[in-house]
């Protein structure tokens, strides 16, 4: 199935208690009674069934931050993708610059996780992104080619995928790339998702890192920039909704 444009999805990260969680989600609600584009929303785990019964009348896709590679079993804490899928998830986010850095996710940690969501049927949002030393040293592309490649599992499929690209160092601090740079990096991601993925050309790629509702029009007007994954202007429905309606969607 194809998504349609603007893809626009809410970042909520470690947000939302349930109360915040549960109004902005109905004050989106209201806004999306019939959407031309895609919009979604991942709220932290503790929420994610009510924000999912929130919108369920509307077209909002809600997805989880995150997944266990393995379905059930002893590993305390986790949450698998089965058990978001019975939550209400339609997606999950893999591989945020949050896990890789933070937490010390790998390629093939995130490779696991992914074929366990994509067997679960969620929509994966896999993440990829340089920081600022790889940037500065030109080698963001190799940087972005070895997330792609080990986070990829062998012969898998366009379908149900989408690349988020996230310069880390973009992400939280008010600083974007260039439109020009925007749109050299997704047109290298786009290049290099055709060559690892048969069909690998369907893959809608996002940007994310900063995106705000001044700055959001600029973005999604860039060649190659299927829609944002949003973090802190998600959090805000008037914002999120201006950023959705920025790149065309009603
Ligand atoms: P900000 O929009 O807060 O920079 O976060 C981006 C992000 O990490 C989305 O996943």
């Amino acid at each position: 199935m194809r998504l349609a444009r603007p893809i626009v999805f809410g970042n909520w990260k470690m947000n939302g208690l349930r109360a915040d969680g549960l109004a902005l989600a109905g004050a989106l609600a209201q806004r999306a009674v019939r959407l031309s584009g895609t919009l979604g929303i991942f709220p932290p785990f503790t929420i994610l069934h009510a924000v999912a019964q929130r919108v369920c009348e509307t077209g909002i896709l809600v997805g989880g931050q995150d997944c266990h590679e393995k379905s059930f079993g002893a590993y305390t804490g986790s949450i698998s993708a089965p058990m978001l899928v019975d939550a209400g998830a339609k997606a999950v986010i893999l591989g945020h610059s949050e896990r890789r850095h933070g937490l010390g996710e790998t390629d093939a940690l995130v490779r696991a996780k992914l074929l366990a969501a994509r067997a679960a049927g969620l929509l994966v949002v896999l993440c990829v992104g340089e920081t600022e030393e790889e940037r500065l040293a030109g080698v963001h592309e190799e940087r972005l080619w070895a997330q792609l490649d080990g986070s990829l599992p062998e012969g898998i499929g366009p379908e149900g995928l989408v690349v988020a690209y996230e310069p880390v160092w973009a992400i939280g601090t008010g600083r974007t790339p260039t439109s020009a740079d925007i749109v050299a990096t997704h047109a290298a991601v786009r290049r290099m998702l055709a060559r690892r993925v048969v069909g690998g050309d369907a893959i809608p790629i996002l940007y994310g890192g900063s995106v705000k509702p001044d700055n959001a029009a600029e973005i999604m007007a860039c060649a190659g920039v299927d829609g944002v994954l949003v973090g802190g202007a998600s959090l805000d429905a008037a914002a999120f909704w201006s950023i959705y309606q920025a790149g065309g969607g009603a």
